[in-house]
């Protein structure tokens, strides 16, 4: 059988949670895979990057597949909220845009401070968080998300994990938080 990766497996947990009347946000659109992912399951998607790059490749994909409920944007994940405030969920898939720069990548003191922005928004939602300890800022990113995730209310929040404990070079890894307030399903 063929291995799952870690992007297959959050798109397994993504497809059970969203539903065609959410708004869900998608925090590193990179090429645009999980962005035209999340549009064909979700109501509309708002998707952010800092790269020129990415919402040019990202929009070549949607043009292509004729995708039309889904929202650019060229800003940092820190300031969704000043963008979009309702939403069901939001996903990371962090560090860098596959075949791009791979010096600009996801930081772990920005990614942390828009983990903290969006927690409020969460309350009743999810974030799902797909983290690459294999190379150097991935590993203080991922030791940093630890940290902050184990500090989190356990009555308002559930947090899952998946690994793959026993293979080589650190391989990603996935955080999945759920906000526990009633009014979610
Ligand atoms: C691994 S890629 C995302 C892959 C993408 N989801 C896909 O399906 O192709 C990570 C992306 O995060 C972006 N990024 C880095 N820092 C960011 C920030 N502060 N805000 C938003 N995006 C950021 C990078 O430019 C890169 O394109």
């Amino acid at each position: 059988m063929k291995p799952r990766t870690m992007t297959a497996l959050s798109h397994v947990l993504l497809r059970d949670m969203i539903t065609k009347d959410d708004v869900i946000v998608d925090a590193t659109m990179g090429n645009g895979n999980d962005t035209l992912f999340l549009s064909r399951i979700a109501s509309s998607v708002y998707a952010f990057d800092i790269q020129k790059e990415a919402l040019r490749k990202t929009r070549a994909l949607l043009e292509r597949h004729d995708v039309r409920n889904v929202e650019l944007i060229l800003d940092s994940h820190t300031n969704i909220i000043d963008h979009v405030k309702t939403f069901k969920g939001v996903i990371f898939n962090l560090g860098y845009l596959p075949g791009g720069d791979r010096n600009v990548t996801t930081v772990h003191d920005t990614t942390i401070q828009a983990i903290d922005r969006l927690l409020p928004n969460i309350e009743s939602g999810f974030m799902l968080i797909v983290c690459y300890p294999g190379h150097e800022e991935g590993g203080l990113e991922t030791e940093a998300i630890d940290k902050r995730l184990e500090t989190l209310d356990p009555k308002k929040y559930q947090v899952t994990t998946i690994r793959h404990p026993y293979q080589p070079n650190d391989p990603p890894l996935i955080h999945l938080v759920i906000g526990k307030k009633k009014d979610g399903t």
